[in-house]
C-alpha cells in the first residue's frame, strides 16, 4: 500500500446514501448505473437540502427586503463561497453561476470572444473536444472572421504535443480543451498545455465537466484563466453549472445576456452593467439548484475526492482488464494511467445501441451513440461507441456484471 494513499473508499455504506441506486429495473434486476460521464444521482443529503430550502427559506435572491429574501440570498451566496473554495479560486466574485458547461462555456465565446477578438485571430482545441467546446467556436468564427485550430489526436488517442509548437503563434489568443474528455476519459497534459499557451500569450479555457467531480482542482495552481463546469455531474441538480474566470479577466467582460440584476443602472436609452458577478447572472438565477450544488460539494469533501479519485482508478482498471478480454471488444482510448473513470468501448459487428439495449435488460444503464463528440469518432473511424463512466458509488462487482453482460450480448447476437 502507498504510504500516503487516502483509505479506501466504501461504496457499499455510500449505496445506502442513493435512494434511486436501489431501483429495480422493468426486467426485475437491479440498476447498475454506469452512465456518470452523463449526469450522476443525488445523495439524499443533496435532495434534502433543496426540500428544506423550498419548504422553509425560499424566496428570490438579491432583491426583496424581507426575511424570506434574506435567507435564500445567504444560503445562495454560501454556495457560491463552497465552490470557490472546492476549485481553490480566490475570490467567490470569481464564481459565476451559470446553467451548465454548455452555457458556461458559450457566455466565455459571446461575451469575451466578440468584445476581443478579431478576423485572423486563432482558437486553438484538440479533436477530443464535445461539441459543446466546438460548436460555441464555430459560431464565433463565422461572426469575428477567427481561424479554429485543432491538436490532433496519435492513434493511441493521446494528444499529438509534437503538434503544439507548430499551432501556437502570436496569433492564438484562446486554447480550449477539456480537462478530461468525455469519451476517451482521457485526462489531458495541462501542466504542459497551459505554461505552452502562456508563453505565446493565449488564454485559457479548462472544459472541467469531467474533472471537477471527479478529482482535486486547483484553479490556480493550473493558472487557468477560465473553467467550466456542471452541478448535475456530481451528484448536483441539473440547471446549474459555474463559469470561473480570474477576476480582472471576467471585469474586462461585457454582459452575455441582459435583464434584471445584471445592471447597476438602466435609463430608456441605456445600461450601465453589475459588477461581477452579477453582469453575468441576469434574471432569476438557479436558487435552488445552486444551493443543492453546495450540498453536494459538502458530500464529496466528506468523502474526499482523494478517496474518489483512487477508486475510480480501480474501478477503471478492472473494466479495462475485464473488457480488454473479452474477444471481439475493442476498448477506445489510451491506457488507464492516462484516463479517468470513462470506458468507451466498440463490439464487433454490434451496434453501440444494440449493445446498450441489451446491457439494459440486465440493468446496465451505459450512454451509446457518439456522445456529443461527433469530431471524434470520425478520427477513430467509428460512427459510434458504447461508454461505461464510473462513480464513487459503483463497486468491482457491477464492473464485472458489465463484463458477463456484454458476453452475453455478443452470444445472444451469435444465436440469431
Ligand atoms: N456531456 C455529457 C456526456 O458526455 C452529456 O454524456
Amino acid at each position: 500500500m502507498i504510504a500516503d494513499a487516502p483509505p479506501p473508499l466504501d461504496p457499499a455504506a455510500l449505496r445506502d446514501d442513493f435512494p434511486i441506486l436501489h431501483a429495480r429495473t422493468p426486467s426485475g434486476a437491479p440498476l447498475v448505473y454506469l452512465d456518470n460521464a452523463a449526469t450522476t444521482q443525488h445523495p439524499r443529503q443533496v435532495i434534502h437540502a433543496m426540500v428544506e430550502v423550498y419548504e422553509r427559506h425560499y424566496a428570490n435572491v438579491h432583491r426583496g427586503i424581507h426575511w424570506l429574501s434574506d435567507q435564500s440570498t445567504d444560503l445562495f451566496e454560501e454556495a457560491r463561497r463552497k465552490v470557490c473554495r472546492f476549485i481553490h479560486a480566490r475570490d467567490p466574485e470569481e464564481i459565476v453561476f451559470t446553467r451548465g458547461t454548455t452555457e458556461s462555456i458559450n457566455l466565455v465565446a459571446r461575451s469575451w470572444g466578440d468584445a476581443f477578438l478579431a478576423p485572423g485571430d486563432e482558437v486553438l482545441l484538440t479533436e477530443a473536444e464535445h461539441h459543446s467546446n466546438i460548436v460555441p467556436w464555430q459560431q464565433l468564427a463565422a461572426r469575428r472572421g477567427i481561424v479554429l485550430r485543432f491538436l490532433p489526436l496519435r492513434d493511441d488517442g493521446l494528444l499529438h504535443l509534437d503538434a503544439l509548437p507548430s499551432l501556437l503563434s502570436q496569433r492564438t489568443r484562446l486554447v480550449a480543451l477539456a480537462a478530461t474528455t468525455n469519451v476517451l476519459g482521457t485526462t489531458q497534459p495541462l501542466r504542459t498545455i497551459i505554461p505552452a499557451a502562456r508563453a505565446v500569450g493565449a488564454r485559457v479555457l479548462i472544459d472541467a465537466a469531467q474533472s471537477v467531480p471527479h478529482t482535486v482542482t486547483d484553479v490556480q495552481a493550473l493558472d487557468a484563466d477560465f473553467l467550466a463546469f456542471s452541478g448535475h455531474k456530481m451528484l448536483g441538480p441539473s440547471g446549474v453549472g459555474v463559469l470561473y474566470g480570474k477576476r480582472e479577466i471576467l471585469e474586462e467582460m461585457p454582459p452575455f445576456m441582459g435583464g434584471g440584476s445584471m445592471i447597476r443602472r438602466v435609463r430608456l436609452e441605456a445600461f450601465e452593467p453589475a459588477d461581477v458577478p452579477a453582469r453575468f447572472e441576469a434574471g432569476t438565477p438557479p436558487i435552488v439548484p445552486a444551493i443543492g450544488l453546495g450540498a453536494a460539494i459538502d458530500y464529496l469533501e466528506r468523502v474526499g475526492l482523494d478517496a474518489i479519485a483512487q477508486h475510480e482508478r480501480l474501478l477503471l482498471q478492472r473494466a479495462h482488464a475485464v473488457l480488454g478480454a473479452i474477444p471481439g471488444v475493442r476498448v477506445l482510448g489510451p491506457a488507464p494511467e492516462h484516463k479517468g473513470g470513462i470506458v468507451s468501448f466498440v463490439v464487433e459487428r454490434m451496434h453501440a445501441h444494440d449493445v446498450a439495449h441489451l446491457l439494459d435488460r440486465r440493468g446496465i444503464a451505459v450512454r451509446a451513440g457518439h456522445h456529443c463528440a461527433m469530431p471524434l469518432h470520425k478520427r477513430l473511424g467509428i460512427t459510434a461507441s458504447t461508454r461505461a463512466s464510473f462513480y464513487l458509488y459503483n463497486t468491482l462487482e457491477e464492473v464485472e456484471q458489465l463484463g458477463r453482460a456484454v458476453e452475453e450480448a455478443q452470444r445472444l447476437l451469435r444465436r440469431k
